[in-house]
């Protein structure tokens, strides 16, 4: 939701954005793959767990968890309580207490015992239920992914990465809410962790192999994002590019990369793309995606490039992490029937302006917080200068506000994505787009095709200049439009969260990291028959300004 470097992205934006736009409308990408019809699938996921999961792993290369890691446990006293004032126009009521209950008593339930689901399917063999599906992991030397962890203090001048890297990634567990939060599954997640939450449950993957020649695709474990992170401000481009070389190198010489020259590998960037593709002269970022090695692998990013093709943005993180279907289940039911007294919300801070009024995510941002401000049909939680910072950062405050508005406004953040969104989506609010880079030509694998079945989209020209009104907007739409939308949200809820990686793949529900590796699977499937990408057009128009 509120990145958490505010700086970053206005460099960014200011340095990076400018050279992209122009140089790359040509190259205009849109990959739209057969995907499995996601609201069928995630229906079925919503509330059956899926029993034919439940049988042996395949392989069980999984090691145990580095000692280093554990020794990183939070030993610090626990946070304080939030503050009881609800930031004066957040009014909303607590989640009924039912479903709560019923999740701790599920989880306790469940905790380290075996899965309760009908036994597996008799005739279901590692063989068959693996085919056309097993991973190779690359081991890969220490300095490329879990150094990064143990040297965490490096990680980030403003933030605690040390805090946030514990229990495999998900980052210390939520435990005072004020009822806010279900009082398991909830972790303060910063956003720049997917690398080591994808890699702690790859492996528990179930259909892990040693053997590369039976490999439908190789994952390489590198923490891309937390490499470049800690050298975005004040290094020389030369230290930004070192071990992203290295690594390439080190690929390059092992057995597993030969036979497709890397195009069946692919790896996770838990920062956005524009992080990694610093293009000649420019100041911003390393160069990882425009090295050779990397255009022949697939990189699951947080915010994908609309214009490159071996790039697939995957969900933020959100601060939940169930552990079994029931879990998620139950989470639905409260965001259901949770009361909705707002129309629409915004969670969110102000952009800079540079002195112009060039800025038009910071015109378009100035727009939203003023028509959320004016209107009483709007609950709004104000991040950075203008409110008190703290505000936005406590996972409780901006999930009670979100579960309390029927629609979630996210307009262009310091890029195109926000997690806020992901957020949004989490707490049964239906999220309102203004550019289609937002959402729309991102996470293509984890939403609908059809973006009107779960989003509004109110195209940001008219906010910025005044002709339109957010609030008239959504309330024309009707009672049973919004109905049907906010359903169609709750479903996607499964595939949008990462599951806690510490739990045993089998008995449990298809997540985020499931989706997404069902997806690299298929592409690196149609890349070898030398199948081009779907290219998809639709949103063209919005891009090549
Ligand atoms: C990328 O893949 C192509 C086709 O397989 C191959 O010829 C090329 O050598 C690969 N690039 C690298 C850097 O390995
Ligand atoms: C405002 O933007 C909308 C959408 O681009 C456009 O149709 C309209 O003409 C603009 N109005 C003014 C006054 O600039």
């Amino acid at each position: 939701m509120v990145n958490l470097h505010g700086s970053t992205a206005v460099r960014a934006g200011r340095y990076l954005l400018p050279l992209v736009f122009p140089a790359c409308c040509a190259l205009w990408v849109l990959l739209f793959f057969p995907s499995p019809p996601v609201e069928v699938a995630v229906f079925r996921q919503s509330f059956q767990p899926n029993i034919a999961l439940t049988g042996q792993r395949a392989v069980d290369t999984t090691t145990p968890w580095p000692s280093e890691r554990r020794e990183m446990v939070d030993t610090s006293s626990p946070p304080p309580p939030l503050p009881t004032e609800r930031h004066g126009v957040i009014n909303a009521p607590p989640p009924p207490l039912a479903p709560a209950r019923q999740a701790r008593t599920e989880v306790s339930g469940q905790a380290g015992t075996e899965t309760p689901s009908p036994p597996p399917p008799a005739v279901a063999t590692d063989r068959n239920r693996c085919a056309g599906r097993y991973i190779y992991i690359h081991d890969l030397p220490s300095r490329f992914n879990s150094d990064l962890i143990r040297d965490c203090r490096s990680l980030s001048e403003w933030t605690d990465m040390c805090k946030h890297l514990v229990n495999a990634g998900m980052g210390p567990r939520l435990t005072r809410t004020g009822g806010v939060l279900p009082s398991t599954g909830w972790y303060d997640t910063n956003q720049f962790a997917l690398e080591v939450i994808f890699h702690s449950r790859m492996r528990r993957y179930d259909c892990l192999t040693t053997d590369t020649s039976r490999a439908a695709a190789v994952y390489v474990p590198y923490y891309a994002g937390l490499d470049v992170g800690r050298h975005l401000w004040g290094f020389s481009n030369g230290v930004r590019d070192a071990l992203a070389e290295e690594l390439f190198e080190w690929l390059r010489s092992s057995p597993a990369w030969a036979a497709q020259g890397g195009r069946d590998h692919f790896f996770v960037g838990g920062r956005i793309t524009w992080d990694f593709r610093r293009e000649g002269g420019g100041e911003w970022g390393s160069r990882l995606l425009l090295l050779p090695e990397a255009k022949n692998m697939t990189m699951l990013a947080i915010e994908s490039s609309p214009w490159h093709g071996n790039d697939v943005g995957v969900p933020y993180p959100t601060y939940f992490h169930p552990s079994h279907a029931g879990e998620v289940a139950s989470w639905q039911r409260a965001v259901r029937r949770t009361r909705r007294p707002w129309l629409f919300a915004f969670a969110g801070g102000a952009r800079a302006h540079d002195g112009s009024s060039k800025n038009v995510n910071a015109v378009v941002r100035d727009a939203i917080i003023n028509q959320c401000a004016r209107s009483r049909r709007c609950g709004l939680l104000v991040c950075g200068a203008r409110g008190r910072r703290n505000d936005c950062y406590a996972p409780g405050n901006v999930m009670r506000l979100f579960k309390s508005a029927a629609f979630c406004l996210q307009p262009q953040g310091d890029s195109y994505t926000r997690r806020s969104a992901f957020d949004a989506v989490l707490a049964g609010c239906v999220p309102v787009f203004f550019h289609p880079g937002s959402a729309y030509v991102q996470y293509r694998w984890h939403l609908p095709a059809d973006h009107r079945r779960y989003s509004v989209f109110v195209p940001e020209d008219g906010v910025r200049n005044g002709t339109v009104r957010v609030e008239d907007v959504l309330r024309r739409i009707g009672a049973r439009e919004v109905a049907a939308m906010r359903e169609q949200v709750v479903r996607m809820i499964p595939s949008i969260v990462y599951r806690d990686p510490r739990v045993k793949a089998g008995d449990s529900f298809r997540d985020a990291v499931d989706v997404a590796v069902d997806g690299v699977i298929e592409r690196v499937r149609r890349i070898k028959r030398g199948l081009e990408d779907d290219v998809g057009h639709q949103w063209d128009a919005y891009f090549d300004k």
